[in-house]
């Protein structure tokens, strides 16, 4: 995935589609913000912040506290301040966050991201920046996808569709599943001047598909983001409706109780500026 994929298609998709991203990542959201009680802070910087779901619960829930939401898409950025209006104690801002810097004197104490840190082309360099205009003293938190292999939230969807041609992907590349390795991840924090690295593995269910037709829910957010979607945006429309065909026989084999839910497997990391 590249840069310009979040500032055109990708991006676009996410602002149309930040209800449906919120209910999917909630049991993660819930489990980053009871992390962040582990932490004392006063000024925070949320990296990817994207529509604005972990900067706005943080401002909710802590209105002593400055939160700047970081974002490379316009879309999402302006998403995330329409939802924040009514909060006197976040902004947010349109930039690389690899190059981003806060103005003097608003060093962030807190650094988080939910999945918004796996997409930067040189993470090292990345990294060093965030750590450089953070505080001495300041925590990382941030979560990011394990292997796709535990992910049936897209492993299956990959699955139902004919594979992918040519060599494979580089595992590492910018994407959901840049930072599944561990050693790899700690690697790239510590190269980029963060040290004392942990990971909380954290297992929840994806809701895809809920409301009057579950099925048709999912079918229809599959579609609109993630890989399905930017597969389905290459290909003829009889291909389409055969995939499409495909991915709703997947939604009805995961419809129970009038939800449609996949389990996904992430990381929950943090890390310290010494
Ligand atoms: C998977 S989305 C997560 C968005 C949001 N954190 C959420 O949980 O809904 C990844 C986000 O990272 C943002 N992003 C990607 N590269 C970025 C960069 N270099 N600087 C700032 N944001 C970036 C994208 O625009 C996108 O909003």
């Amino acid at each position: 995935m590249e840069v310009r994929d979040w500032q055109g298609r990708t991006g676009k998709a996410w602002a149309a589609e930040w209800q449906r991203t919120d209910r999917s990542f909630g049991g993660l959201t819930e489990r980053l913000l009871a992390r962040s009680r582990d932490f004392k802070f006063e000024r925070v910087v949320d990296i990817g912040c994207g529509a604005g779901e972990l900067s706005l619960a943080l401002a909710r829930g802590r209105p002593h506290a400055n939160i700047t939401g970081v974002d490379i898409s316009d879309d999402l950025v302006a998403a995330a301040e329409r939802r924040g209006a009514h909060l006197s104690n976040v902004n947010f801002v349109t930039a690389d966050a690899a190059t981003w810097r806060p103005e003097p004197g608003e060093a962030p104490d807190l650094v988080v991201s939910r999945h918004g840190v796996m997409f930067f082309p040189d993470p090292v360099a990345a990294f060093a920046n965030i750590s450089s205009f953070s505080a001495a003293g300041a925590n990382l938190m941030f979560s990011c996808f394990r292997p796709p292999a535990e992910n049936p939230v897209f492993s299956e969807v990959a699955a139902v569709l004919p594979p992918v041609e040519g060599p494979a992907p580089d595992p590492r590349a910018p994407g959901p599943f840049a930072f599944a390795d561990r050693d790899y991840t700690r690697s790239v924090l510590e190269s980029g001047g963060w040290s004392d690295v942990r990971f909380e593995a954290v297992d929840l269910a994806m809701v895809t598909g809920a409301g009057p037709d579950p099925v048709e829910d999912a079918v229809s957010y599959w579609t609109s983001i993630g890989p399905a979607a930017e597969r389905l945006s290459q290909v003829d429309d009889a291909t389409r409706d055969e995939w499409i065909a495909a991915i709703r026989q997947l939604a009805q084999r995961h419809s129970k109780d009038r939800v449609v839910a996949l389990k996904a497997a992430a990381w929950i990391v943090t890390a310290h500026r010494p």
